[in-house]
């Protein structure tokens, strides 16, 4: 029979035991589901709310039963329905009566949000350990390349030089809002919310702040209907994640390109490349491209959970079953891509001579030496056209701007002098940009210190 059996005259369908099951994706948060339950047991008998010896062999059973399904030696029944009541099951058919008393004062609706919340907690706590560890590998990539020089784009066209010490530490500022998000989103999930009960809380005298406590939970929520109809915290995680996602994505778009004949920038370690069945001279970025199409299951859960949770009115409908899988996933994924996408990073091989080559073309110094005719005294805009002059004048002529002889500069203005070439060298162009967040190398060592205090400042 059902724990719930009492008021009903029939079984249910096969077919709705199945379908109503959530036990199939559910059953991952039974150590979540225990340790709760335990602390509310605790509770209940440190209130003299059921006698303390139920309470202690409630605990102790609890415990047992943890270790059995860690040993692999339970089976879930997908007739119990959810990892709450298979749990509670199991419980009842060990020590029967004492065990018919743990579910005082609470509903299965509290029971599923502490679980989530607990589940989450830890699934935040461990993605924010990878981001960590991507932000270390940016570091040192940005570290050993202050002077690695390569053209920055913007339209997908060479516009100025920049390192690639510049360009890692770019994503590095991302991943840190990545992290900060995160520990925003910890801050809102790490509410208890047992004590809700179905919707409208208890008459039983429960000690709230004990299971907090117990649980290591800062708070409690303030409003029992909230409590068991909200699910903002799992949709906040999966939007955290999905700009996680957008950011790797990203990264792993300039890698494909990055190592492509055509660019030549990088070439992926052997172990982060796989080869063609067909065609032998194949190396293809595959981890890079499994990132970015995993980027689309992880906005579709955002997706997912914000259509479950759209128009349902307060409090608790079986609807929100639905969040699980749809977390879960965006949490799995984001987990086997950090990793992954992190130790293919460190292993990549620079290709600094095509960097630096393909930084000569394309005249990534023009608005340098727009910028120097400017320091000799002509306005910017007057600058800016005598260059597009010169410019023009080289495509024509098939050459790079500091390839001009003194003759041609002058032809364009005769306030260029010998200096110029110095000024527009790739190497000026760059550390000329000492400004703060300016990719000249003493300005990124700056930005690199700072983020080596952020990371030390988080309390891991
Ligand atoms: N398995 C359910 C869920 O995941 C637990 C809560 C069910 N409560 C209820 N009254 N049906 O949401």
């Amino acid at each position: 029979m059902k724990l719930w059996g009492g008021r009903f005259q029939k079984n249910t369908d096969k077919l709705v035991d199945d379908f109503n099951s959530s036990i199939s994706f559910d059953s991952r948060m039974y150590r979540q589901d225990i340790l709760g339950s335990a602390a509310h047991a605790k509770m209940l008998g440190k209130c003299g709310i059921i006698p303390a010896e139920d309470s202690e062999l409630i605990q102790k059973t609890l415990l047992e039963i943890l270790e059995d399904i860690e040993k692999g030696q339970v089976e879930f029944e997908t007739d119990a329905e959810d990892i709450h009541m298979n749990i509670e099951k199991i419980l009842i058919s060990r020590i029967g009566d004492a065990g018919k008393k743990l579910h005082t004062g609470r509903s299965r609706n509290d029971q599923v949000a502490l679980d989530i919340r607990m589940y989450l907690k830890e699934e935040i706590l461990a993605i924010r350990q990878m981001l960590i560890s991507l932000e270390e590998t940016l570091l040192d990539l940005a570290e050993n390349n202050l002077d690695t020089i390569l053209p920055g784009y913007t339209h997908l066209q060479r516009a100025q030089p920049i390192s690639f010490a510049h360009h890692m530490m770019a994503y590095f500022q991302m991943v840190r809002r990545d992290i900060e998000r995160l520990n925003d989103c910890y801050k809102r999930t790490n509410i208890m919310p047992l004590g809700s009960g179905a919707l409208a809380g208890t008459t039983y005298p429960l000690d709230r702040q004990m299971v907090a406590l117990e649980l290591g939970f800062d708070a409690i929520t303030e409003n029992s209907l909230d409590a068991v109809s909200d699910r903002d915290f799992a949709i906040e995680l999966s939007s955290c994640l999905s700009i996680v996602m957008m950011h790797l994505s990203r990264f792993s778009e300039e890698l494909i390109l990055w190592s492509s004949h055509e660019f030549g920038f990088v070439e992926m370690d052997d172990a982060y490349s796989t080869g063609s069945s067909i065609m032998p001279q194949k190396k293809n970025p595959d981890v890079a491209e499994l990132v970015r199409g995993k980027t689309g299951r992880v906005y579709g859960s955002l997706m997912t959970l914000l259509t479950i949770m759209k128009s349902l009115p307060l409090a608790y409908n079986k609807d929100m079953q639905e969040d699980k899988e749809a977390i879960f996933d965006a949490v799995d994924t984001v987990k086997m891509c950090l990793p992954v996408f992190t130790r293919m990073l460190a292993a990549m091989k620079l290709r600094k001579q095509n960097m630096y080559r393909a930084a000569q073309g394309g005249f990534t110094n023009a608005t340098d030496i727009a910028d120097y005719l400017v320091k000799k005294g002509m306005p910017f805009r007057s600058a800016h056209e005598v260059i597009g002059k010169m410019v023009m004048y080289c495509i024509q002529n098939n050459k790079a701007i500091d390839e001009l002889s003194m003759d041609e500069f002058k032809g364009f203005s005769e306030i260029i002098e010998e200096d110029v070439y110095r000024e527009i060298s790739l190497e000026k162009c760059v550390s000329g940009r000492k400004i703060p967040g300016g990719p000249a190398a003493e300005s990124v060592l700056r930005s690199i210190q700072t983020g080596r205090q952020f990371l030390n400042g988080l309390n891991r």
